[in-house]
């Protein structure tokens, strides 16, 4: 995407391709800097660190993080200690385990002494596969995010935490509908709410002002009372596990904002790559739910904290998944028609 003018992804391999060079997204919105990734630990600190986060980038930089473990231990054990590591780093966003178990199968069929290679290649094709994958969720979205304009109006959509070109490789899953509309001059303006504890609102921020949409940060505890008050057309957030049976996992608050979306008349669609839907479990109380540390809520120390980083909306509450074979019902129906080789 356009940062200061120029085009930026989150991810890249170094020249030499020996390494990453990804944005460190702890230094956002107050400073724009690429840090080096060169080891598989360096990858597990920079995802556990929330250095890169975002379930499809999460994904991405696991896949090149086997591929640089390999490079170190290209055996079996080598490899299983590389895919443990990884999948220990963050446990909601199925993204990872679907990036690591991918590169670890095309490994598996090599001799060790061409694992690390094609590893390495196996994630570079998962990276571009993001782009485009984010590219396609972009003009479904936008198909449908049309039908939603009003004649003569902005349209006002509400978005959660990031789901940005940040979160992904470029485009981004809930923004790239709406920076496709943007780019064809449809007038659109983003409600971003803020996303305590972690701020990831302030990413949102950040990249939309990079592109030129306009847009508004707001407190968390301000979306229902703009939804009441008609003024969201719509709400889009993106996810870090889908259910087979359609249940959405996303940022803490998430599920909150569908409620409200629900009472107020407002539809609620989620925008998610395959490689977010879990097919392994139908039940999204089930997932397993990150708990983060209690120094992101209490600085003090001085009171007992439970920060879960995300919830579950269920299929119920969800008008629609947006995925880059088109828009479907959060249903097992629904997904499986659309993905018909994966639900059998
Ligand atoms: O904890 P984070 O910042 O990694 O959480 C990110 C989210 O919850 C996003 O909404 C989700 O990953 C979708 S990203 C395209």
């Amino acid at each position: 995407m356009r940062v200061q003018g120029a085009h930026l992804r989150t991810i890249r391999e170094t020249e030499d391709h020996r390494g990453l060079m990804v944005i460190d997204q702890t230094l956002l919105p107050d400073r724009l800097e690429q840090v080096r990734i060169l080891t598989l630990a360096e990858c597990a600190r920079a995802i556990t660190g929330m250095v890169v986060r975002g379930a499809p980038l999460i994904g991405v930089t696991a896949a090149y993080g086997l591929a640089l473990g390999l490079r170190d231990d290209p055996s079996d054990a080598g490899m299983e200690l590389a895919r443990r590591t990884l999948l220990a780093t963050r446990p909601t966003a199925v993204n990872l385990r679907w990036a690591v178990d991918r590169v670890a199968a095309v490994a598996r069929e090599r001799p060790l002494f061409e694992r690390a290679g094609a590893a390495w290649r196996e994630a570079g094709r998962l990276a571009e596969e993001d782009v485009a994958v984010c590219e396609a969720i972009g003009r479904h979205g936008a198909a449908l995010l049309r039908g939603v304009v009003r004649r003569g109006t902005e349209l006002e959509v509400l978005t959660h935490c990031n789901a940005g070109w940040l979160a992904t490789v470029d485009w981004g899953t809930a923004l790239a509908p709406v920076y496709a509309l943007h780019d064809a001059g449809v007038p659109v303006h983003v409600w971003v709410s803020e996303t305590r504890p972690r701020n990831q609102g302030l990413l949102t921020a950040w990249e939309l002002g990079q592109h030129g949409v306009p847009h508004t940060l707001i407190v968390d505890n301000a979306a229902g009372h703009l939804l009441q008050r008609g003024r969201v057309d719509v709400c889009v957030t993106g996810a870090d596990r889908v259910t087979s049976s359609g249940d959405v996992c996303n940022k803490i608050g998430t599920y909150l904002k569908a409620l409200a979306a629900r009472e107020a008349g407002v539809p609620f669609f989620a925008a998610v790559p395959s490689s977010t839907i879990d097919w392994s479990i139908p039940l999204g109380s089930t997932i397993p739910i990150e708990e983060r540390a209690a120094a992101e809520v209490d600085r003090t120390g001085e009171f007992e904290v439970f920060n879960p980083g995300f919830d579950v909306t269920p299929a119920s509450l969800v008008r629609g998944l947006i995925t880059e074979r088109g828009v479907c019902d959060a249903s097992p129906v629904g997904l499986s028609r659309l993905f018909p080789e994966r639900a059998a």
